[in-house]
C-alpha cells in the first residue's frame, strides 16, 4: 500500500517530484488562500503523512479524525499550530524546520530594528505622498542603532544570529534565556540578564521566543512600563507573545518610542486593527523566513522529514515533547 499524504498548500513540483513516486499525495491547489477547515477535515480522515503550514490549526480535534495518521510535518520552525500533546499521545510525529532559516530570519529582524529605529517606512510614504518639500534639521529623525544596547529575549538559533548581526553594528549585547548561555556569552560578549533588568537598560528589545504556554503574553503592561521612553521593541518570532493590547497603549503613550512586529496575535491582521492606526510601529506580513532560497530549503526539509518519517526512520526534526 503506498502511503498517503495531504499537502495544505500548493508547493512547488520540483519540490515533491521525488515523493510521488512512493506515496499517493493530494495538494491543495492554492497558493494565496489556505486550505478550508472543512477540506483538511476530509482529507486527513484517510492520510498517513500530514505536511502542512503555520495557517493550518492541527488541534486535538483534526488529530482526532486523522486515524491512520504517522506524521505532521510543519513547513515552519514554530510549530504553535499543532498540538503535539496530543498527536504525541497517538504516536503521531511531529516535525519542524529548524536550522536552515536561522539567517534569513535574522537578516529581516535586523532589517525590521533598522527601519523602526530610522523611520524608513514612515520616510518613504512621506516621499511618496508629495511631503518632501525640504530637508530640514530634525525632520524624520530616529534612534541610533550603532553604540546602543539590545536585548534578546531567547537566544536560539536566530537570536544568535541576530547577535551576530549587531556585533557588526558594535551594539551592547544582553540577553534573556530559560538557561545561560555560557559559550556564546563568550563568543559573542554578551551578558545575561534577568527579563526585567535587561527590559530597563535595553534600548532595542527583540522578542526570539517560540510561542508556548511559558511564553504567551511574555510581554504586557508590567514589562513595556519598565522600558525606557526611547526604546524601540522588535517582534518576529510569535504574535500571542507580545500582549497587543498593551502595547497599543504603551506606544500611543509613547511609553516607549517605536515597535516593528512581523507577527500577529491574529493571522493576517485585520486592517482595522488599532495598531494599525498608529505611526510609530513599522508592520510586515510574517515575512522573516521569506527569502526564495530559504523557503524552498524549508518545503524541502519538509518533505524530506514527512518521507523518513513515513518510511520508518526517525526524522531530522521531530519535536520532541518536552521541548513543545
Ligand atoms: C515562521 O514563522 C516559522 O516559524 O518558520
Ligand atoms: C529557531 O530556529 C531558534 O532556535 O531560534
Amino acid at each position: 500500500m503506498r502511503p498517503k499524504i495531504y499537502i495544505t498548500r500548493k508547493l512547488p513540483e520540483q519540490i515533491i517530484e521525488g515523493l510521488r513516486r512512493d506515496h499517493d499525495i493530494r495538494m491543495w491547489e492554492e497558493e494565496e488562500i489556505p486550505v478550508p477547515r472543512e477540506v483538511l477535515e476530509e482529507e486527513v480522515k484517510e492520510v498517513d503523512g500530514l505536511l502542512c503550514l503555520l495557517t493550518e490549526q492541527i488541534d486535538k480535534a483534526l488529530i482526532d479524525r486523522a486515524v491512520k495518521l504517522k506524521i505532521i510535518a510543519n513547513m515552519a520552525v514554530g510549530h504553535n499550530n499543532i498540538d503535539a500533546h496530543s498527536a504525541t499521545e497517538r504516536g503521531i510525529m511531529v516535525t519542524n524546520t529548524p536550522g536552515v532559516l536561522t539567517e534569513t530570519t535574522a537578516d529581516l529582524t535586523f532589517g525590521l530594528l533598522l527601519a523602526t529605529a530610522r523611520r524608513m517606512m514612515e520616510a518613504a510614504d512621506y516621499l511618496r505622498s508629495g511631503k518632501w518639500e525640504t530637508w530640514s534639521p530634525l525632520q524624520l529623525t530616529g534612534q541610533d542603532v550603532h553604540g546602543a544596547t539590545l536585548g534578546i529575549i531567547g537566544l536560539g538559533r536566530i537570536g544568535e544570529a541576530l547577535a551576530k548581526r549587531a556585533k557588526g553594528f558594535d551594539m551592547n549585547l544582553v540577553y534573556f534565556n530559560r538557561s545561560r548561555k555560557y559559550e556564546q556569552e563568550k563568543k559573542l560578549g554578551m551578558k545575561y540578564l534577568p527579563l526585567e533588568k535587561l527590559l530597563q537598560v535595553s534600548d532595542f528589545v527583540c522578542v526570539m521566543l517560540p510561542l508556548t504556554k511559558d511564553t504567551a503574553y511574555m510581554i504586557g503592561k508590567e514589562q513595556l512600563k519598565l522600558m525606557k521612553g526611547t526604546s524601540v521593541l522588535i517582534n518576529t518570532a510569535r504574535g500571542g507573545i507580545i500582549d497587543e493590547k498593551a502595547l497599543y497603549h504603551a506606544l500611543k503613550n509613547r511609553e516607549i518610542w517605536a515597535a516593528g512586529l512581523d507577527v500577529f496575535e491574529d493571522e493576517p491582521v485585520p486592517v482595522e486593527h488599532p495598531l494599525l492606526t498608529l505611526p510609530n510601529l513599522v508592520t510586515l506580513p510574517h515575512i522573516g523566513s521569506a527569502s526564495i532560497a530559504t523557503r524552498l530549503k524549508m518545503a524541502a526539509l519538509a518533505v524530506q522529514n514527512l518521507a523518513d518519517g513515513l518510511a520508518g526512520d526517525t526524522p531530522r526534526n521531530l519535536v520532541l515533547l518536552n521541548k513543545a
